[in-house]
């Protein structure tokens, strides 16, 4: 049987797929509750096809591509669902790109990106799911990203 958890949003996002557990994670990339008074849903633990997932709906508001890469980075099998007028208008899997700029830190607190100097850090992305990714400069490979990025 197929069961309705959260009601269907008119306009807005909603990122479908994420392991359960990590919806919380992504609601704290999005800004969530801070930065944001659009309606947000939560569904937790949902069952579907390929066993439990998170699923989180933001309505009126449609996520960029920036926001994108750091849900591939803890969700890498998240979908994004573009909805206008009820309908899925577009529909796209998280893909990690090759190299990260700017989104996460480094762990290392010697590393050069870590420095007052304007370095951005930059991540050399090993492995897409799960997640793996090594720092341009020093080489570290972060133990939990989630908690790192920016
Ligand atoms: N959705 C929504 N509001 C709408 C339309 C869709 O909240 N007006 C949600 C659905 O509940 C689902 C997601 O958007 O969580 C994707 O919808 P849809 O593509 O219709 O579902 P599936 O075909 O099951 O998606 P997939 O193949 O990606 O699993
Ligand atoms: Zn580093």
């Amino acid at each position: 049987m197929k069961e309705l958890k959260i009601p269907l949003i008119k306009s807005g996002t909603v990122i479908d797929h994420i392991a359960a557990g990590n919806a919380v994670k992504v609601l704290r990339i999005l800004g969530i509750p801070k930065t944001h008074s659009s309606t947000v849903s939560v569904a937790m633990n949902v069952r579907s096809r390929l066993g439990k997932k998170d699923i989180v709906k933001v309505e009126n508001r449609e996520i960029d591509p920036y926001e994108v890469d750091k849900i591939a980075l803890i969700a890498p099998k998240a979908t994004i669902n573009i909805i206008r007028n009820y309908e899925v208008s577009e529909k796209h899997k998280v893909e990690l790109p090759d190299e990260i700029v700017g989104i996460t830190h480094c762990s290392n607190p010697t590393c050069v990106s870590n420095y007052n100097e304007p370095v951005e850090s930059r991540f050399i992305v090993l492995s897409k799911d799960p997640p793996r990714i090594k720092c341009y400069y020093c080489e570290r490979e972060p133990e939990d990203i989630a908690e790192r990025i920016i």
